[in-house]
């Protein structure tokens, strides 16, 4: 999987790429990563990729000649990805678009905005736009970092064999259900008997009466709207518990 961005700030990614899983992805070859700046695109003496908005207004806009020429030059460095604009306004990205694209992508082409945004025409040459959450940052390479991370966790051999991306929160379709390790007792708090005595069948139902009674209490919108039978059991044993407490 190769993910180029579209950036006026290459060291940001490359600094936010240098570390844990992602290196790892990178040093072996599992994931790869390119920068294009529209800076070396742009035509005048001053090296200038923005301009002030037409109608007036604070603020500068991202200039179409320069981003324009970069993005064709991201095609070129990976070509039939598809051109995605960061963009607060695009579609929320979710688990699911990062599992889609792992799988189905060969590479993700990211444009990075900056200032007040992009000239409307630059949308021309994007196949689509995607934000990451109803806020708004300086620029578009931590969005577009925190998507390349998600979608490399499944590139097969990235996690490396201690961890699966499949058992995570959301991919599952529940908040993931707690973790421990050791110690047993800490500040007087103690791990689960049923996690330490070894009966998988157990663990297996815990962790899932676990898992629906945490996605119950944070995000009862992604609770399944048919649960099964085992499903629908532990939910009643769950909402009994709860009116107790
Ligand atoms: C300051 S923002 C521009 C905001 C723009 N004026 C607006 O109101 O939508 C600069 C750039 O940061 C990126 N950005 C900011 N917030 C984002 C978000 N929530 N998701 C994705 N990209 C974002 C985009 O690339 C955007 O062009």
């Amino acid at each position: 999987m190769k993910f180029v961005f579209v950036t006026l700030f290459p060291e940001q990614i490359q600094a936010a790429a240098g570390h844990s899983m992602l290196k790892r992805g990178l040093d072996a070859g599992l994931i790869e990563m390119e920068c294009v700046n529209p800076r070396d695109f742009s035509m005048d003496r001053h090296h200038s990729v923005d301009d002030a908005p037409f109608g007036g207004g604070v603020g500068m806009v991202l200039k179409p000649e320069p981003v324009v020429e970069a993005i064709r030059a991201a095609k070129a460095k990976a070509p039939g990805a598809p051109v995605i604009a960061m963009s607060p306004g695009g579609v929320t990205f979710r688990q699911e678009l990062a599992e889609t694209w792992a799988r189905e992508e060969t590479g993700l082409i990211f444009v990075c905005g900056h200032y007040e945004g992009f000239d409307e025409r630059i949308y021309h040459w994007v196949d689509r736009k995607v934000s990451i959450g109803d806020f708004v940052l300086t620029g578009g390479e931590l969005p577009a970092l925190m998507i390349m991370d998600a979608v490399s966790r499944f590139v097969p051999g990235v996690l490396g064999k201690l961890a699966s991306a499949e058992e995570d929160s959301f991919s599952s379709g529940l908040l993931e259900y707690p973790q421990y390790t050791r110690p047993v007792v800490f500040e007087g708090m103690e791990v689960p008997e049923v996690l330490r005595n070894g009966n998988h069948k157990l663990i297996a139902l815990w962790r899932r009466k676990q898992a629906l009674k945490a996605t119950l209490l944070l995000r009862p919108d992604m609770l399944p709207a048919e649960p099964d039978k085992q499903d629908a059991k532990l939910l009643k044993e769950i909402r009994e518990e709860l009116e107790a407490d």
